[in-house]
């Protein structure tokens, strides 16, 4: 299996708080990978990172065997890949637009719709970077067959939809530019439990038969596990335990920490 996503040694602070500390996690291509812990540890800052939404001040991230950020020993960003025609020096690591261009999408944390469009607006901004309307219309119709709640709702303001419907609509909003890579931040949050599971199935079909990678990061650790191949946990802003999500599944420290167990 080839590692679609392979983060050395990052690090990410905000002013004196050091959000990561030297963050080193793998995704395979195909595979769905989990990042569980609690409030604060990190979580939402690494898939911020990822898509260079928060600079990193040590280490790198390589996206289908290219950097697209790296810090070198003296903590200044290296330059490569594409021609270099920002401003010298410090600006050089792919930016989020390029990034995104590349094929890695986020669903950020609690959604983050355009509440005042309606849902067919809101796929539309999810196309921005397709340049062909009869690509997005193809897509767009491939999104209300697979949500189809979103296709009865698509002239709707999307302020109307609850919240799974919401939820469900970053999603779909995120795959009208047909990621390689879908990064997930907590799509279960404030959910209703037959809600949760209606996402996470619809998560593993765009895995399986869309052949989408997916990185996911949980505070519900039970979900998120039983949806992975692979989990890591971690721990204000340290990762201390990876494996399969089987053996997470089993593990008496996740247990008593993150599954309620005692
Ligand atoms: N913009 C910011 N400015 C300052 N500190 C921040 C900022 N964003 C996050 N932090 C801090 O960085 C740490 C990590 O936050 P982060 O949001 O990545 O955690 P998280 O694991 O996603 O938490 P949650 O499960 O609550 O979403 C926390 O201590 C948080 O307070
Ligand atoms: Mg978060």
């Amino acid at each position: 299996m080839s590692k679609l996503l392979d983060i050395d040694s990052i690090s990410v602070s905000y002013g004196s708080i050091k959000a990561l500390r030297e963050v080193s996690l793998h995704v395979n291509e195909g595979e769905i990978v989990c990042l569980i812990g609690a409030n604060g540890a990190g979580k939402s800052t690494l898939l911020k990172a990822i898509v260079a939404l928060e600079p990193i001040t040590h280490g790198s991230i390589a996206y289908q065997g290219q950097m697209i950020a790296q810090i070198d020993e003296n903590g200044a960003k290296k330059k490569f890949g594409v021609p270099i025609r920002r401003s010298k020096g410090l600006s050089s690591n792919l930016r989020t637009d390029e990034i995104a261009g590349r094929g890695v999408a986020l669903v950020p944390e609690g959604r983050r719709v355009f509440a005042d469009m309606t849902v067919e607006e809101n796929l539309d901004m999810g196309a921005f970077l397709v340049r062909d309307d009869e690509l997005i219309a193809r897509k767009k119709e491939e999104m209300y067959d697979f949500f189809p709640i979103l296709g009865a709702r698509r002239k709707q303001k999307t302020r109307s939809l609850s919240g799974g419907e919401q939820q469900m609509l970053a999603i779909a909003r995120a795959l009208m530019s047909s990621p390689r890579l879908l990064l997930l931040d907590e799509p279960g949050l404030g959910l209703a439990p037959l809600i949760i599971q209606d996402i996470f199935e619809k998560i593993h079909i765009i895995n399986r038969e869309d052949k989408v990678t997916v990185f996911l990061v949980e505070q519900n650790a039970s979900i998120a596990l039983k949806a992975s191949n692979r989990g890591y946990v971690m721990e204000n802003g340290v990762i201390v335990l990876s494996d399969f999500s089987t053996n997470l599944l089993e593990n008496e420290k996740v247990r008593a920490a993150y599954l309620g167990d005692s």
